[in-house]
């Protein structure tokens, strides 16, 4: 199967934007695939413009739908979406995701959470058979941190705090982060319970359990991940 990653961003920024519906209340993921969703639905809103109520689960979403015209407010006026537009880093075919490559894994899981539907977007490279050798990120608090990361690390090993340039990436909300490298997770449900209870982890990017539809592009076709496809 020939893949463009790039191009299927664009592919499935145009599916993501033709699923919004006037008058809805949307929720707006994170990362580069969700730009893409974010300039189609401007662009559809500058040809036929229409009313939509947003909310975005990172600033750097929110700063791209300004400048894309499309309209966000504050969550905290918001209860229930009516679609959550994202993408992931890894699928399998149970639709577990591993998501926040980007840092912003909590607010996207209390965006996803509030959806009545949710459309995750993924060019068809992030389609894994297992999750094997996968590079899970961990949202934790700075209060004590290397006290958090030696009981991540007595979970899983390869876990070590994300920086750039020696200082430690920080999200939106403050916390830090951590990438947790793992052989085989053959029960990411598991994994995430064991680790979301240690003290001072906020969140794990495993993302299971949500009635999400994934949507696949390899840059021409578009296609609803079955389960038996990854
Ligand atoms: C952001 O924290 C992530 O969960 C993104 O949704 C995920 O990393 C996918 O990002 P890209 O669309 O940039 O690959």
């Amino acid at each position: 199967m020939a893949q463009n990653p790039e191009a299927a961003k664009r592919v499935l920024g145009v599916y993501g934007a033709g699923q919004v519906e006037p008058g809805m209340v949307l929720g707006i993921g994170s990362g580069t695939t969700v730009d893409a969703f974010i300039d189609a639905l401007g662009e559809r809103l500058r040809h036929a413009p229409f009313s939509l109520v947003c909310v975005a689960a990172s600033e750097a979403s929110v700063a791209r739908a300004r400048a894309a015209g499309v309209p966000v407010q504050a969550p905290e006026s918001l209860g229930v979406l009516d679609l959550a537009v994202d993408g992931a880093d890894q699928v399998n075919p149970e639709r577990v995701m591993i998501k926040g490559g980007g840092a912003a894994l909590v607010r996207e899981r209390l965006v996803m959470s509030q959806a009545r539907r949710a459309l995750i977007l993924v060019d068809s490279t992030k389609l894994v058979p297992r999750m094997e050798q996968v590079t899970v990120p961990l949202a934790i608090l700075p209060f004590a941190w290397p006290a958090t990361l030696a009981r991540i690390q007595e979970v899983t090993p390869e876990a070590y705090l994300r920086q750039v340039d020696g200082h430690p990436v920080m999200t939106d909300d403050g916390l830090y982060l951590v990438d947790a490298h793992v052989d085989d997770l053959p029960n990411p449900e598991d994994w995430h319970a064991a680790v979301k209870m240690l003290p001072g982890v906020v969140d794990t990017g495993i993302f299971a359990g949500f009635p999400a539809e994934v949507v696949v592009s390899d840059g021409e076709a578009v296609w609803p991940l079955e389960p038996c496809q990854a």
